[in-house]
């Protein structure tokens, strides 16, 4: 489902991604663990298609199609979708507003409003999010944890088919966290082709959502991949084995 080969990407003249290699088949889940400003975040905005970045060199591949120059929301259409680390709010564009856009986008029919307040009344249940967000604007006055929640229900109705969950678990509360975790694992049981990839420092978030890989990343490249064993690892010994090299 995705390739990245040979990424090279550089932030005010500073390299931050080193040659990077990465494959995702589909209906994979894969972890990649690593510690702070090692690139984990600007690897999951390059591949989202972020601006700010400047590829050096490489190439990304979506269902091997060459995505490396398309703008964002061509890769959103594509079934691409990135949960960031930091949601940001956007005054003045409800939640119901924005998604049904971004639904209308991806399909030759409207959604029916009926369906729509439907689905999203169904969603917003099972996500334990209250149901005035729907007229409030994206983000707005939420805490972290709303806003990680927020991005589940993104994905629930959005639909991808490669979901990158950057940093997840950070400002969730242990029940929100189940939530969000068990509305992801839910929704890729009835999507089984639906690829994973997991940005975490810890191995907490992997007890809930189960990796087939946990890839290693220092210094803008993979050094060590492995299954769910090497996330335990690091829990007990963290980086500093990779670092010091
Ligand atoms: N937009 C940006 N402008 C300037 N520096 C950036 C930007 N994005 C990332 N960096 C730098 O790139 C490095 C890697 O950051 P990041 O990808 O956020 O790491 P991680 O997510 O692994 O903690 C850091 O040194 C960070 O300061
Ligand atoms: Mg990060």
């Amino acid at each position: 489902m995705l390739k990245i080969d040979d990424l090279s990407v550089e932030v005010d003249e500073r390299d931050i991604l080193k040659n990077f290699e990465m494959s995702i088949g589909d209906g994979e889940i894969h972890a990649l663990m690593g510690p702070n400003g090692t690139g984990k975040s600007t690897l999951s905005k390059v591949i989202m298609g972020c601006p700010d970045y400047v590829l050096k060199s490489g190439k990304i591949y979506f269902n091997g199609e060459d995505i490396t120059d398309l703008e964002v929301d061509e890769r959103s259409r594509k079934g691409i979708f990135l949960s960031m680390q930091s949601p940001i709010s956007i005054e003045g564009v409800s939640n119901s507003e924005f998604l049904r856009t971004a639904l209308n986008a991806r399909s030759s029919e409207p959604i029916q409003l009926f369906d729509f307040i439907k689905m999203m009344e169904s969603n917003m249940q099972e996500l334990d999010i209250k149901n005035d967000i729907v007229h409030k604007p994206i983000n707005e006055g939420s805490s972290g944890g709303e806003r990680k929640k927020n991005e589940v229900l993104q994905i629930k109705v959005l639909k991808p088919t490669l979901i990158i969950l950057d940093e997840v678990d950070s400002g969730l509360d242990v029940d929100s966290l189940k939530v969000v975790c068990n509305n992801i694992n839910k929704y890729r049981e009835e999507n089984p082709k639906v690829s994973i990839l997991i940005i975490t420092h810890y191995a907490r978030i992997l007890e809930y959502i189960k990796p087939d890989y946990v890839h290693v990343m220092v210094d803008g490249k993979i050094v060590k991949t492995g299954d769910y064993d090497l996330a335990l690892e690091i829990d007990k010994t963290g980086y500093t084995e990779w670092v010091n090299l």
